[in-house]
């Protein structure tokens, strides 16, 4: 949008939220606040914009990196201070400014672009985002005049008798003409309640000198960006705009959670139960998967068509291609091919590789590991720091040797290889194409392509033993 620009202020403390951590960082569905408006605001097509830090601003700063713009407010005087702090990225410029807080996670580009094009088209000089909500406690409320026109916004803890009754609340959310916004900054004081210096007292001081000034009105639904699916509108808490504790938090991920559960299902993925699946908002899943209950799916996965994930499954990072089962696994940071079968209960831990059609059974940890097209694993067996070739069979009980205590070491097995039960491969070692290991050994040297390697102390039978010993008769 031309001549548009955005604000978002993230340098409070967030002292309801009783943490060590700044406000914004906190996440929802897998992404710090903060993010999520950073997202909302890019999408909506703003020419630029500036993030305002403080409280933590180092390490808000350090997540943001070096390619958001931001300015610090040392201290932190109020939410009109804080735009204050903007004056050098303001001056410049001229047209519209949209000012967002950073712990209104459930913002999204289309209420932005609603807002502004609400505030271009009357030719606002300050439109105000508002709601009409059931609990109105804390928020700031809308006083209108007879008219209807907007008056001003008074704090929860500014408010009279019966302001505190106005159901219709401020979000937090604002377009300003910049060079309005910036002659009003100048006039508001911090004569009130927190001793701080309000944003929304522009609204009124705006009014006062005869400027038009809107307010957009959402129903919750609106807000939510949830026109398309009716029947969730009555599962949108209000008290979701502004995150200030961690029950808000809570019921912000809530609704999150079930935003993004709705999306899935209605693009052809299957969730048996939405209630207890828990899928990150950048997560993609394919067509006919189905997600079992006891999900948990975050971070940058991807999941391909056709795929089952579940019952009680946690996949963190992982691309993973079509037709897969995933069941009762944790999988991190790692790759699945095409038609793999992982678990019940297996862990594949971080820069893994699962060939095609690969079979991970029951009580396998796979680390640092490629496993072959083919291949099987079928239960209890670790395999870290190891390549292993494609249509393999490793036996029950395998295990990698891949640690002495001081450094770890490699594997490598070749194709079409069969490991014996309970075998013990002391890394470094490597094992060739074809070749057969006997159950019960302990390789540590290389086998050779082709070769049976028994490493394992021969059987002795000692005839009538138990007799002798008189431990039992015959
Ligand atoms: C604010 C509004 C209130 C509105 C509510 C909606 C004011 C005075 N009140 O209240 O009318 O109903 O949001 O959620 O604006 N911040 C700074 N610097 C500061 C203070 C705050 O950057 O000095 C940032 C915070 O990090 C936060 C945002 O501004 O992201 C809002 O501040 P917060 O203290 O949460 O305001 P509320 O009390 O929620
Ligand atoms: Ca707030």
């Amino acid at each position: 949008m031309k001549n548009c620009y955005g604000l978002i202020l993230a340098a409070g403390e967030g002292k309801r939220m009783k943490s060590k951590q700044p406000k914004v960082l906190h996440s929802v569905c897998g992404k710090p606040m903060l993010t999520h408006v950073i997202g909302a605001l890019n999408n909506s097509g703003v020419e630029d914009y500036i993030v305002v830090i403080g409280h933590g601003g180092d390490i808000v700063k350090k997540h943001l990196g070096e390619e958001i713009k931001t300015t610090y407010q040392e201290q932190q005087l109020g939410t009109g201070h804080a735009v204050m702090c903007c004056e050098k990225f303001l001056k410049p410029k001229k047209g519209t400014v949209i000012i967002l807080a950073g712990d209104v996670p459930l913002i999204n580009s289309r209420t932005i672009s609603s807002i502004l094009e609400h505030h271009v088209k009357n030719n606002y000089s300050a439109t105000v985002l508002t709601a009409e909500v059931d609990n109105p406690a804390g928020f700031g409320r809308v006083v209108r005049n007879s008219k209807g026109d907007i008056e001003k916004i008074v704090e929860h803890k500014d408010a009279t008798g019966s302001e505190l009754n106005i159901t219709e609340v401020n979000s937090g959310t604002y377009c300003f003409d910049i060079e309005l916004l910036l002659e009003a900054l100048g006039k508001i004081s911090n004569n009130n309640a927190q001793g701080e210096y309000y944003l929304p007292d522009a609204i009124e001081i705006l009014k006062d000198a005869d400027y038009r000034v809107g307010a957009y009105k959402t129903n919750y639904c609106e807000l939510m960006e949830l026109e398309s699916s009716p029947h969730v509108s009555e599962i949108i808490p209000s008290v979701s705009m502004g995150v200030n504790s961690k029950l808000q938090l809570h019921e912000a991920n809530e609704v999150m959670k079930k935003r993004i559960n709705i999306k899935h299902m209605l693009e052809g993925v299957t969730i048996i139960d939405p209630l207890s699946t828990y899928i990150d908002a950048d997560v993609v899943i394919g067509r006919d998967s189905i997600v079992y209950p006891g999900s948990i799916i975050e971070g940058n996965t991807v999941i391909g068509e056709d795929c089952i994930i579940g019952l009680n499954s946690r996949i963190a990072n992982t691309i993973i291609e079509n037709s897969v089962e995933i069941e009762a696994s944790h999988v991190h940071n790692s790759y699945i091919k095409c038609g793999a079968h992982i678990g019940p209960f297996a862990y594949i831990r971080p820069d893994s590789v699962i060939g095609r059609d690969v079979k991970i059974g029951d009580f396998v940890e796979i680390k640092k590991a490629n496993i072959g097209d083919g291949t099987k694993v079928s239960h209890l067996s670790y395999i870290g720091d190891a390549e292993v070739g494609k249509k393999c069979n490793v036996g029950c009980g395998t295990v990698v040797v891949n640690y002495n205590g001081t450094s770890k070491f490699k594997t490598i097995i070749g194709d079409n290889s069969f490991v014996g039960c309970n075998t013990n491969l002391i890394s470094p070692v490597e094992v060739g194409d074809n070749a057969y290991i006997a159950a019960g050994s302990t390789i540590t040297e290389n086998v050779p392509t082709g070769a049976l390697a028994v490493a394992r102390m021969k059987q002795v039978n000692k005839e009538g033993w138990v007799e002798k010993k008189g431990i039992w008769k015959k």
